[in-house]
C-alpha cells in the first residue's frame, strides 16, 4: 500500500509540474518574498541539500545563502522547471528518489519544504535515520510544511491519504499527514533529535539537530 501510494504521489507531482507554482502558491511574486524572508531567518550556510525541491522556488532562495546546494527531486518534470529557474553556479540538480538516493557526501544543512507531510507514517523513522546519515557533524535539518489548521482544504479518502485533482480533472491519491508542532517535537525527540518548531501563518517552520549520544 505504501509503495503504491508513493508511486501515485510521484505520478501526481510529475503531471502537476506545469501548474504547480500557480496552484500551490497563487501569487508567485508574493510567495517569493515570503520564501526569501523565511530562508533568510534560517541562514542555511555551507553545503546544503534540498530534498523534494519541486519547481525551485525555495532552491532560488537557498542558493543565495548556501556555499554549495544539491537539490533533489524524483520528478524530472519539476527538476526541469527548477533548472531553468535557478542558474546559480553553486547549484546542482539531481533527479532521485529520496527513499533510495545516497548522496556520497555529507551536508551542513538539509532542507525540505512541503515534503515531510508527504512521508508515510511507516517511512517516518527511516527517513529521519537517513537524514542523520546525510548530515555532517553538528549539521541541521530545516523544514517548512503546512500547519494542521489548513487540513480542512483536503479531501481525505483514508487515514493519511487525500485525493487531489489536476486541472484536466484527473484525480490522484497523495500521502498527507498534517504536522502538529508539539507532537512532532516530541516524536523527533524520541528519535534523538532536538527540534524547535515555530509557526509562520499557515506554515510551520522547524529546525532539528542530533542530540549528542551522551545526552540521550
Ligand atoms: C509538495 S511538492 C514540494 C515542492 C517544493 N519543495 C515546494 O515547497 O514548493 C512535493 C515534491 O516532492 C517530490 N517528490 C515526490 N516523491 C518524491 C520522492 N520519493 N523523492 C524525492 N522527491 C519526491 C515531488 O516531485 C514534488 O516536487
Amino acid at each position: 500500500m505504501t509503495d503504491d501510494a508513493l508511486a501515485e504521489q510521484l505520478d501526481y507531482y510529475r503531471r502537476r509540474a506545469g501548474e504547480y507554482d500557480e496552484t500551490a502558491y497563487g501569487d508567485v511574486a508574493t510567495a517569493r518574498e515570503r520564501i526569501a524572508r523565511l530562508v533568510a531567518g534560517m541562514r542555511p550556510a555551507g553545503d546544503v541539500l534540498e530534498i523534494a525541491c519541486g519547481t525551485g522556488l525555495w532552491t532560488e532562495a537557498l542558493a543565495t545563502w548556501a556555499g554549495t546546494l544539491t537539490a533533489v527531486d524524483a520528478a524530472p518534470e519539476t527538476v526541469e522547471i527548477a533548472r531553468s529557474r535557478v542558474r546559480s553556479a553553486n547549484v546542482e540538480f539531481v533527479v532521485g528518489d529520496v527513499f533510495s538516493w545516497t548522496p556520497g557526501t555529507r551536508f551542513d544543512v538539509v532542507f525540505f519544504s512541503a515534503w515531510l507531510s508527504h512521508v508515510p507514517v511507516g517511512r517516518f523513522d527511516g527517513f529521519w535515520r537517513a537524514l542523520e546519515g546525510f548530515l555532517a557533524p553538528g549539521g541541521r535539518v530545516l523544514f517548512i510544511d503546512e500547519h494542521a489548521d489548513v487540513r480542512g482544504k483536503e479531501t481525505f479518502v483514508a487515514d493519511g491519504i487525500v485525493e487531489r485533482r489536476l486541472r484536466d480533472g484527473s484525480t490522484f491519491r497523495v500521502v498527507k499527514h498534517f504536522l502538529e508542532p508539539d507532537s512532532l517535537t516530541r516524536r523527533l525527540h524520541r528519535l534523538g533529535w532536538d527540534c524547535v518548531v515555530g509557526r509562520d501563518g499557515d506554515w510551520i517552520r522547524g529546525e532539528a539537530g542530533r542530540i549528542p549520544p551522551a545526552a540521550q
